[in-house]
Protein backbone atom coordinates (compact mmCIF):
# COMPACT_ATOMS: atom_id res chain seq x y z
CA UNK A 1 0.00 0.00 0.00
CA UNK A 2 1.27 3.38 -1.06
CA UNK A 3 1.39 6.37 1.85
CA UNK A 4 -1.28 8.87 1.32
CA UNK A 5 -0.06 11.90 -0.52
CA UNK A 6 -1.12 13.62 3.24
CA UNK A 7 1.98 11.89 4.72
CA UNK A 8 4.66 12.22 2.05
CA UNK A 9 3.84 15.71 2.15
CA UNK A 10 4.30 15.46 6.41
CA UNK A 11 7.69 13.20 5.81
CA UNK A 12 8.82 16.12 3.05
CA UNK A 13 8.24 18.69 6.24
CA UNK A 14 5.68 20.83 4.11
CA UNK A 15 4.29 23.39 6.68
CA UNK A 16 0.45 23.31 5.39
CA UNK A 17 0.92 19.02 5.91
CA UNK A 18 2.35 19.31 9.54
CA UNK A 19 -0.24 21.82 10.43
CA UNK A 20 -3.25 19.69 8.96
CA UNK A 21 -2.00 16.58 10.85
CA UNK A 22 -1.16 18.38 13.85
CA UNK A 23 -5.07 19.67 13.52
CA UNK A 24 -6.11 16.54 13.18
CA UNK A 25 -4.34 15.01 16.32
CA UNK A 26 -5.65 18.08 18.24
CA UNK A 27 -8.99 17.30 17.14
CA UNK A 28 -9.31 13.91 17.86
CA UNK A 29 -9.61 13.01 14.35
CA UNK A 30 -10.72 9.31 14.13
CA UNK A 31 -8.34 9.49 11.07
CA UNK A 32 -5.69 10.79 13.29
CA UNK A 33 -5.00 7.28 14.48
CA UNK A 34 -4.40 5.37 11.75
CA UNK A 35 -1.64 8.30 10.82
CA UNK A 36 -0.07 8.13 14.30
CA UNK A 37 1.09 4.39 13.34
CA UNK A 38 2.81 5.45 10.68
CA UNK A 39 4.12 8.72 12.51
CA UNK A 40 5.50 6.39 15.35
CA UNK A 41 7.52 4.49 12.58
CA UNK A 42 9.37 7.77 11.40
CA UNK A 43 10.35 9.51 14.39
CA UNK A 44 13.46 9.44 14.10
CA UNK A 45 15.81 11.26 16.83
CA UNK A 46 13.75 13.81 17.85
CA UNK A 47 14.34 15.25 21.23
CA UNK A 48 11.81 17.06 23.20
CA UNK A 49 12.42 20.01 25.53
CA UNK A 50 10.24 21.07 28.02
CA UNK A 51 10.05 24.45 29.00
CA UNK A 52 7.87 25.69 32.44
CA UNK A 53 7.63 28.26 34.14
CA UNK A 54 5.09 30.43 35.81
CA UNK A 55 3.81 32.95 33.99
CA UNK A 56 5.75 36.48 33.76
CA UNK A 57 9.34 34.25 33.56
CA UNK A 58 10.01 35.33 29.89
CA UNK A 59 9.79 31.37 28.67
CA UNK A 60 8.51 32.77 25.37
CA UNK A 61 11.37 35.07 25.15
CA UNK A 62 13.88 32.64 26.09
CA UNK A 63 12.09 30.01 23.52
CA UNK A 64 12.94 32.47 20.90
CA UNK A 65 16.42 32.88 22.08
CA UNK A 66 17.52 29.06 21.94
CA UNK A 67 15.53 29.31 18.12
CA UNK A 68 18.09 30.90 17.09
CA UNK A 69 20.64 29.14 18.65
CA UNK A 70 19.86 25.87 17.69
CA UNK A 71 19.10 27.11 14.75
CA UNK A 72 23.01 28.69 14.66
CA UNK A 73 24.30 24.43 15.38
CA UNK A 74 22.14 24.01 11.69
CA UNK A 75 19.32 21.59 13.43
CA UNK A 76 15.93 22.35 12.46
CA UNK A 77 13.64 23.25 15.81
CA UNK A 78 9.68 23.00 15.92
CA UNK A 79 7.96 24.80 19.12
CA UNK A 80 4.69 23.92 20.28
CA UNK A 81 3.36 26.97 22.61
CA UNK A 82 0.38 25.28 25.17
CA UNK A 83 -1.53 27.98 25.54
CA UNK A 84 -4.37 27.59 28.54
CA UNK A 85 -6.96 29.48 26.34
CA UNK A 86 -7.52 29.49 22.48
CA UNK A 87 -4.75 29.05 20.07
CA UNK A 88 -3.05 32.31 18.71
CA UNK A 89 -4.98 34.37 21.88
CA UNK A 90 -4.23 35.92 25.20
CA UNK A 91 -2.53 39.48 24.88
CA UNK A 92 1.03 39.10 26.57
CA UNK A 93 1.37 35.60 24.72
CA UNK A 94 0.27 37.45 21.07
CA UNK A 95 3.28 39.66 21.84
CA UNK A 96 5.18 36.55 22.61
CA UNK A 97 4.38 35.05 19.61
CA UNK A 98 5.47 38.46 17.53
CA UNK A 99 8.71 38.23 19.20
CA UNK A 100 8.80 34.56 17.83
CA UNK A 101 7.92 36.32 13.83
CA UNK A 102 11.70 36.77 13.20
CA UNK A 103 11.51 33.04 12.78
CA UNK A 104 8.28 32.88 10.61
CA UNK A 105 10.33 32.60 7.24
CA UNK A 106 13.16 29.99 8.09
CA UNK A 107 11.63 26.43 6.77
CA UNK A 108 13.98 25.50 9.87
CA UNK A 109 11.56 26.71 12.34
CA UNK A 110 7.85 25.91 13.07
CA UNK A 111 6.04 27.29 15.70
CA UNK A 112 2.24 26.03 16.72
CA UNK A 113 -0.09 26.90 19.11
CA UNK A 114 -2.01 24.38 20.89
CA UNK A 115 -4.99 25.08 23.26
CA UNK A 116 -5.04 22.90 26.34
CA UNK A 117 -9.41 23.02 26.95
CA UNK A 118 -11.18 20.14 25.31
CA UNK A 119 -8.62 17.11 25.26
CA UNK A 120 -10.74 14.05 26.08
CA UNK A 121 -7.60 11.63 25.68
CA UNK A 122 -5.64 14.01 28.32
CA UNK A 123 -3.09 17.19 27.27
CA UNK A 124 -0.27 15.23 27.94
CA UNK A 125 -0.67 12.44 25.12
CA UNK A 126 -2.09 15.29 22.24
CA UNK A 127 0.75 17.36 23.07
CA UNK A 128 3.22 13.76 23.23
CA UNK A 129 1.15 12.82 19.67
CA UNK A 130 1.86 16.21 18.18
CA UNK A 131 5.76 15.96 18.81
CA UNK A 132 5.87 12.75 17.87
CA UNK A 133 4.18 14.27 14.15
CA UNK A 134 6.91 16.76 14.22
CA UNK A 135 9.92 14.26 14.78
CA UNK A 136 8.29 12.13 11.90
CA UNK A 137 8.82 15.94 9.75
CA UNK A 138 12.19 15.45 10.73
CA UNK A 139 12.61 17.92 13.04
CA UNK A 140 15.74 17.63 15.48
CA UNK A 141 14.30 19.37 18.46
CA UNK A 142 10.70 20.00 19.51
CA UNK A 143 10.64 22.64 22.50
CA UNK A 144 7.26 22.42 24.14
CA UNK A 145 6.72 25.58 26.17
CA UNK A 146 3.78 25.97 28.30
CA UNK A 147 2.06 29.20 29.73
CA UNK A 148 1.69 28.64 33.41
CA UNK A 149 2.11 25.53 36.33
CA UNK A 150 -0.82 23.68 36.09
CA UNK A 151 -0.87 20.56 36.83
CA UNK A 152 -1.88 19.37 33.50
CA UNK A 153 1.27 21.71 32.45
CA UNK A 154 3.20 19.71 34.95
CA UNK A 155 2.60 16.87 32.97
CA UNK A 156 3.07 17.72 29.51
CA UNK A 157 6.53 18.85 30.51
CA UNK A 158 7.29 15.67 32.77
CA UNK A 159 6.64 13.48 29.49
CA UNK A 160 9.21 15.81 27.59
CA UNK A 161 13.15 13.87 27.13
CA UNK A 162 14.39 17.20 29.29
CA UNK A 163 12.53 19.24 31.54
CA UNK A 164 13.60 23.10 31.75
CA UNK A 165 11.96 25.02 34.83
CA UNK A 166 12.05 28.97 34.16
CA UNK A 167 11.76 31.44 37.12
CA UNK A 168 12.44 34.88 37.64
CA UNK A 169 13.73 36.67 41.18
CA UNK A 170 11.98 38.79 43.38
CA UNK A 171 8.45 37.73 42.25
CA UNK A 172 8.08 35.31 44.50
CA UNK A 173 7.38 32.91 41.74
CA UNK A 174 10.27 30.90 42.48
CA UNK A 175 9.05 29.92 45.86
CA UNK A 176 5.18 29.29 44.68
CA UNK A 177 6.89 27.25 41.75
CA UNK A 178 9.02 24.99 43.91
CA UNK A 179 5.92 25.03 46.00
CA UNK A 180 3.93 23.72 43.30
CA UNK A 181 5.89 20.54 42.74
CA UNK A 182 7.69 21.56 39.40
CA UNK A 183 10.67 21.14 41.27
CA UNK A 184 10.45 17.35 40.74
CA UNK A 185 10.36 17.60 37.38
CA UNK A 186 13.32 19.95 36.54
CA UNK A 187 16.16 18.81 34.79
CA UNK A 188 17.86 22.46 34.25
CA UNK A 189 16.34 25.65 36.49
CA UNK A 190 16.89 28.92 34.30
CA UNK A 191 16.83 32.23 36.28
CA UNK A 192 15.54 34.50 34.10
CA UNK A 193 16.47 38.21 34.16
CA UNK A 194 18.91 37.25 36.07
CA UNK A 195 20.61 40.88 36.16
CA UNK A 196 17.93 41.80 38.50
CA UNK A 197 18.73 41.66 42.18
CA UNK A 198 17.42 38.99 43.58
CA UNK A 199 18.59 36.61 41.33
CA UNK A 200 21.79 35.28 43.11
CA UNK A 201 19.45 34.77 46.12
CA UNK A 202 17.06 32.93 43.84
CA UNK A 203 19.61 30.58 42.83
CA UNK A 204 20.73 29.80 46.45
CA UNK A 205 17.24 28.71 47.51
CA UNK A 206 16.85 26.47 44.91
CA UNK A 207 20.67 24.72 45.38
CA UNK A 208 19.41 24.27 48.88
CA UNK A 209 16.40 23.11 48.04
CA UNK A 210 18.07 20.47 45.79
CA UNK A 211 20.39 19.71 48.32
CA UNK A 212 17.85 18.18 50.67
CA UNK A 213 15.52 16.38 47.65
CA UNK A 214 16.00 12.85 46.39
CA UNK A 215 15.99 12.62 42.70
CA UNK A 216 14.95 9.88 40.91
CA UNK A 217 17.17 10.62 37.97
CA UNK A 218 20.11 9.42 39.53
CA UNK A 219 23.64 11.12 38.32
CA UNK A 220 22.08 14.24 37.21
CA UNK A 221 22.33 17.46 39.62
CA UNK A 222 20.00 19.86 37.61
CA UNK A 223 22.06 23.05 37.11
CA UNK A 224 20.98 26.15 37.99
CA UNK A 225 21.48 28.84 35.09
CA UNK A 226 21.23 32.28 35.11
CA UNK A 227 19.99 34.06 31.73
CA UNK A 228 18.72 37.11 30.54
CA UNK A 229 16.56 36.38 27.34
CA UNK A 230 15.71 39.98 26.47
CA UNK A 231 20.11 39.68 25.53
CA UNK A 232 20.46 36.27 24.82
CA UNK A 233 23.25 36.25 27.76
CA UNK A 234 23.57 32.72 29.18
CA UNK A 235 21.02 31.09 26.78
CA UNK A 236 24.35 29.30 24.77
CA UNK A 237 24.82 27.50 28.14
CA UNK A 238 21.58 26.52 28.48
CA UNK A 239 21.12 24.99 24.82
CA UNK A 240 24.66 23.44 25.85
CA UNK A 241 23.23 22.15 29.03
CA UNK A 242 20.33 20.28 27.08
CA UNK A 243 22.55 18.85 25.21
CA UNK A 244 24.94 17.67 27.68
CA UNK A 245 21.72 16.40 29.37
CA UNK A 246 20.84 14.44 26.33
CA UNK A 247 24.49 13.07 25.62
CA UNK A 248 24.49 11.80 29.49
CA UNK A 249 21.47 10.04 29.48
CA UNK A 250 23.05 8.00 26.32
CA UNK A 251 22.22 6.77 23.11
CA UNK A 252 19.83 3.81 24.39
CA UNK A 253 19.21 5.44 27.67
CA UNK A 254 16.41 7.55 26.78
CA UNK A 255 14.97 7.41 30.77
CA UNK A 256 12.26 10.38 29.58
CA UNK A 257 11.84 9.02 26.42
CA UNK A 258 10.07 5.85 28.27
CA UNK A 259 8.53 7.88 30.72
CA UNK A 260 6.77 9.99 28.08
CA UNK A 261 5.80 6.52 26.02
CA UNK A 262 4.50 5.73 29.01
CA UNK A 263 2.31 8.32 29.59
CA UNK A 264 1.47 8.67 26.04
CA UNK A 265 0.52 4.94 26.11
CA UNK A 266 -1.11 5.15 29.53
CA UNK A 267 -3.41 7.69 28.65
CA UNK A 268 -4.16 5.99 25.05
CA UNK A 269 -5.24 2.82 26.53
CA UNK A 270 -7.79 4.69 29.37
CA UNK A 271 -9.33 6.71 26.29
CA UNK A 272 -9.84 3.43 24.30
CA UNK A 273 -10.57 1.00 27.14
CA UNK A 274 -13.34 3.21 28.41
CA UNK A 275 -14.40 3.70 24.83
CA UNK A 276 -14.64 0.25 23.86
CA UNK A 277 -16.20 -0.52 27.37
CA UNK A 278 -19.39 1.95 27.06
CA UNK A 279 -20.00 1.15 23.06
CA UNK A 280 -19.08 -2.44 22.85
CA UNK A 281 -19.61 -4.24 26.54
CA UNK A 282 -22.24 -2.41 28.19
CA UNK A 283 -25.97 -2.54 27.04
CA UNK A 284 -27.70 0.75 25.24
CA UNK A 285 -28.50 2.89 28.38
CA UNK A 286 -26.31 1.49 30.81
CA UNK A 287 -23.53 3.95 31.03
CA UNK A 288 -27.08 6.80 31.60
CA UNK A 289 -28.34 4.69 33.80
CA UNK A 290 -24.85 4.10 35.66
CA UNK A 291 -24.79 7.66 35.60
CA UNK A 292 -28.17 8.46 37.22
CA UNK A 293 -27.34 5.82 40.02
CA UNK A 294 -24.23 7.90 41.17
CA UNK A 295 -26.56 11.06 40.64
CA UNK A 296 -29.04 9.87 43.20
CA UNK A 297 -26.60 8.79 45.73
CA UNK A 298 -27.48 5.28 45.04
CA UNK A 299 -23.80 3.83 44.45
CA UNK A 300 -20.62 6.01 44.78
CA UNK A 301 -18.08 6.34 42.65
CA UNK A 302 -15.97 3.29 43.68
CA UNK A 303 -18.96 0.88 43.37
CA UNK A 304 -19.71 2.62 40.29
CA UNK A 305 -16.21 1.53 39.01
CA UNK A 306 -16.11 -2.13 40.57
CA UNK A 307 -19.24 -2.58 38.73
CA UNK A 308 -17.59 -1.50 35.31
CA UNK A 309 -14.91 -3.68 36.30
CA UNK A 310 -16.88 -6.34 36.60
CA UNK A 311 -19.02 -6.18 33.64
CA UNK A 312 -15.76 -5.80 31.59
CA UNK A 313 -14.59 -9.09 32.83
CA UNK A 314 -18.00 -10.90 32.21
CA UNK A 315 -17.94 -9.83 28.67
CA UNK A 316 -14.16 -11.21 28.50
CA UNK A 317 -15.44 -14.63 30.14
CA UNK A 318 -18.52 -14.31 27.73
CA UNK A 319 -16.07 -14.19 24.54
CA UNK A 320 -13.95 -16.81 25.45
CA UNK A 321 -16.76 -19.25 26.75
CA UNK A 322 -19.14 -20.91 24.17
CA UNK A 323 -21.40 -21.96 27.05
CA UNK A 324 -24.84 -20.58 27.47
CA UNK A 325 -24.88 -17.75 29.58
CA UNK A 326 -27.66 -16.94 32.46
CA UNK A 327 -28.78 -13.77 31.57
CA UNK A 328 -31.86 -13.78 34.55
CA UNK A 329 -33.64 -15.78 36.73
CA UNK A 330 -37.17 -14.81 36.92
CA UNK A 331 -39.31 -14.58 40.11
CA UNK A 332 -43.10 -14.73 39.58
CA UNK A 333 -44.42 -12.17 42.46
CA UNK A 334 -48.06 -11.17 43.19
CA UNK A 335 -46.80 -6.98 43.00
CA UNK A 336 -43.76 -5.77 41.51
CA UNK A 337 -43.68 -2.37 42.97
CA UNK A 338 -44.31 -3.79 46.57
CA UNK A 339 -41.08 -6.11 46.03
CA UNK A 340 -39.43 -2.96 45.61
CA UNK A 341 -39.38 -2.76 49.24
CA UNK A 342 -37.55 -5.64 50.17
CA UNK A 343 -35.15 -5.88 46.86
CA UNK A 344 -34.25 -2.48 46.79
CA UNK A 345 -34.64 -1.01 50.32
CA UNK A 346 -33.46 -4.33 52.30
CA UNK A 347 -30.86 -6.09 49.84
CA UNK A 348 -30.33 -2.86 48.13
CA UNK A 349 -29.92 -3.66 44.51
CA UNK A 350 -30.59 -1.31 42.13
CA UNK A 351 -34.02 -1.83 40.28
CA UNK A 352 -34.88 -0.89 36.91
CA UNK A 353 -37.69 1.04 35.86
CA UNK A 354 -40.97 -1.61 35.62
CA UNK A 355 -41.53 -2.75 32.06
CA UNK A 356 -45.29 -4.06 30.46
CA UNK A 357 -44.25 -6.62 28.40
CA UNK A 358 -47.90 -7.01 26.41
CA UNK A 359 -46.74 -10.22 24.10
CA UNK A 360 -46.95 -12.54 27.49
CA UNK A 361 -49.25 -10.31 29.84
CA UNK A 362 -47.13 -9.53 32.37
CA UNK A 363 -45.17 -6.31 33.96
CA UNK A 364 -41.39 -7.19 34.77
CA UNK A 365 -38.55 -4.93 36.31
CA UNK A 366 -34.95 -6.47 36.54
CA UNK A 367 -32.50 -5.93 39.72
CA UNK A 368 -29.18 -5.51 38.27
CA UNK A 369 -26.71 -8.33 40.01
CA UNK A 370 -23.88 -7.55 38.09
CA UNK A 371 -23.74 -9.96 34.70
CA UNK A 372 -26.90 -11.01 35.41
CA UNK A 373 -29.92 -9.66 36.52
CA UNK A 374 -33.35 -11.37 38.74
CA UNK A 375 -36.28 -10.51 36.87
CA UNK A 376 -39.50 -9.89 38.93
CA UNK A 377 -42.65 -10.94 37.49
CA UNK A 378 -45.90 -10.07 37.90
CA UNK A 379 -49.18 -10.84 35.72
CA UNK A 380 -51.72 -8.93 34.46
CA UNK A 381 -54.66 -11.44 33.35
CA UNK A 382 -55.29 -14.42 35.37
CA UNK A 383 -55.43 -17.16 32.49
CA UNK A 384 -51.81 -15.96 31.52
CA UNK A 385 -49.03 -18.51 31.66
CA UNK A 386 -47.75 -16.71 34.84
CA UNK A 387 -51.13 -16.27 35.99
CA UNK A 388 -51.88 -19.67 36.02
CA UNK A 389 -48.50 -20.42 38.00
CA UNK A 390 -49.13 -17.76 40.63
CA UNK A 391 -52.33 -19.34 40.83
CA UNK A 392 -50.74 -23.15 41.43
CA UNK A 393 -47.23 -22.16 43.03
CA UNK A 394 -47.44 -19.14 44.57
CA UNK A 395 -44.60 -16.65 44.56
CA UNK A 396 -41.18 -17.50 43.71
CA UNK A 397 -38.74 -18.91 41.32
CA UNK A 398 -40.47 -18.89 37.93
CA UNK A 399 -37.63 -19.40 34.99
CA UNK A 400 -33.87 -19.20 34.32
CA UNK A 401 -32.92 -17.35 31.19
CA UNK A 402 -30.23 -18.34 29.12
CA UNK A 403 -28.41 -15.93 26.36
CA UNK A 404 -28.10 -16.71 22.51
CA UNK A 405 -27.03 -14.88 19.92
CA UNK A 406 -28.47 -16.40 17.34
CA UNK A 407 -32.66 -17.14 18.72
CA UNK A 408 -33.21 -18.49 15.07
CA UNK A 409 -30.68 -21.12 14.59
CA UNK A 410 -31.54 -22.39 18.09
CA UNK A 411 -34.69 -22.85 17.77
CA UNK A 412 -34.15 -24.81 14.66
CA UNK A 413 -31.43 -26.85 16.78
CA UNK A 414 -33.78 -27.68 19.83
CA UNK A 415 -36.23 -29.01 17.56
CA UNK A 416 -34.10 -31.30 15.57
CA UNK A 417 -32.95 -32.56 19.23
CA UNK A 418 -36.90 -33.34 20.01
CA UNK A 419 -36.74 -30.59 22.66
CA UNK A 420 -40.38 -29.52 23.42
CA UNK A 421 -40.94 -25.51 23.11
CA UNK A 422 -43.06 -23.08 24.27
CA UNK A 423 -42.69 -20.84 21.75
CA UNK A 424 -41.93 -22.23 18.07
CA UNK A 425 -41.32 -19.13 16.90
CA UNK A 426 -39.33 -16.04 18.44
CA UNK A 427 -41.55 -13.06 20.23
CA UNK A 428 -40.74 -9.81 22.01
CA UNK A 429 -39.44 -9.62 25.38
CA UNK A 430 -38.03 -7.14 27.83
CA UNK A 431 -35.79 -4.78 26.41
CA UNK A 432 -36.71 -4.50 22.64
CA UNK A 433 -35.31 -8.88 22.97
CA UNK A 434 -36.29 -11.18 20.73
CA UNK A 435 -37.21 -14.18 23.24
CA UNK A 436 -38.74 -18.04 23.27
CA UNK A 437 -39.27 -20.44 26.22
CA UNK A 438 -38.39 -24.38 26.45
CA UNK A 439 -41.31 -26.68 28.20
CA UNK A 440 -40.36 -27.49 31.65
CA UNK A 441 -41.10 -31.01 30.28
CA UNK A 442 -37.87 -30.92 27.91
CA UNK A 443 -35.39 -29.30 30.25
CA UNK A 444 -36.28 -31.91 33.97
CA UNK A 445 -38.59 -29.30 35.43
CA UNK A 446 -37.39 -25.96 34.80
CA UNK A 447 -39.07 -23.34 32.61
CA UNK A 448 -36.20 -21.88 30.21
CA UNK A 449 -36.29 -18.72 28.45
CA UNK A 450 -33.97 -18.07 25.51
CA UNK A 451 -33.23 -14.19 25.11
CA UNK A 452 -30.88 -12.89 21.88
CA UNK A 453 -28.51 -10.37 22.54
CA UNK A 454 -29.49 -7.43 20.75
CA UNK A 455 -28.10 -7.59 17.01
CA UNK A 456 -27.51 -3.38 16.36
CA UNK A 457 -23.74 -3.44 18.33
CA UNK A 458 -25.32 -2.77 21.59
CA UNK A 459 -25.55 -5.91 22.89
CA UNK A 460 -27.16 -6.59 26.37
CA UNK A 461 -24.52 -8.51 27.84
CO1 LIG B 1 -37.53 -13.62 31.67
Amino acid sequence: MTESPLLERLFAAEPRAIARVLSMVENEDPAASQLMAAVHSRIGGVFVVGVTGPPGAGKSTLVAQLITRIRATGRRVAVLAVDPSSPYSGGALLGDRVRMQEHASDKGVFIRSMATRGHLGGLARTTADAAAVLGAAGFDLVIIETVGVGQDEVEVVRAADVSVVTLVPGTGDDVQALKAGVMEIADIFVINKADLPGAERAAEAIGMALSLEERPSAGWRPPVLRVTATTGDGVPALLAAIDHFRTSRGPNGHVRRRERLEVALREHATARWLQHLEHETLGPGDWQGLVDRLASGNIDRDAAVEWLLHRAASAARAQASTSPLLDHVGVAVRDVAASRQFFEGVLGFAMQPVEEVPSQHVRVAFLETGDSKVELVETTREDSAVGRFLARHGPGLHHLAFRVTDLDATLAHLTACGVRLVDAQPRAGAHGRRVAFVHPQSAHGVLVELVEELRDGHEDR
